[in-house]
């Protein structure tokens, strides 16, 4: 589904990787950017992992919070 390995790291301030973001949306049931926050700290500092509107890094994430969220959501 994703290009990704699990232990890609997402938010990078938080360490937070694609298999700590699908445990919390597919095990958890966390259904919004604030529940992937407040279950994983994901998007909690600099936030720029959360959706490319509000990347303001030099260099910018290649995948984003809510990109998986909407994935893994979807049906
Ligand atoms: S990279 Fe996720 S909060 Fe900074």
């Amino acid at each position: 589904m994703f290009e990704f390995e699990d232990n890609y790291e997402v938010c990078n301030c938080k360490k937070v990787t694609l298999g700590n973001l699908k445990d919390a949306i597919l095990n958890n049931n966390a259904s919004t950017l604030s529940d992937i926050q407040e279950m994983t700290t994901a998007g909690t500092d600099c936030r720029h992992c959360m959706f490319p509107e509000g990347d303001f890094g030099k260099i910018k994430k290649k995948i984003y919070c809510k990109d998986i969220l909407k994935e893994l959501k979807k049906d």
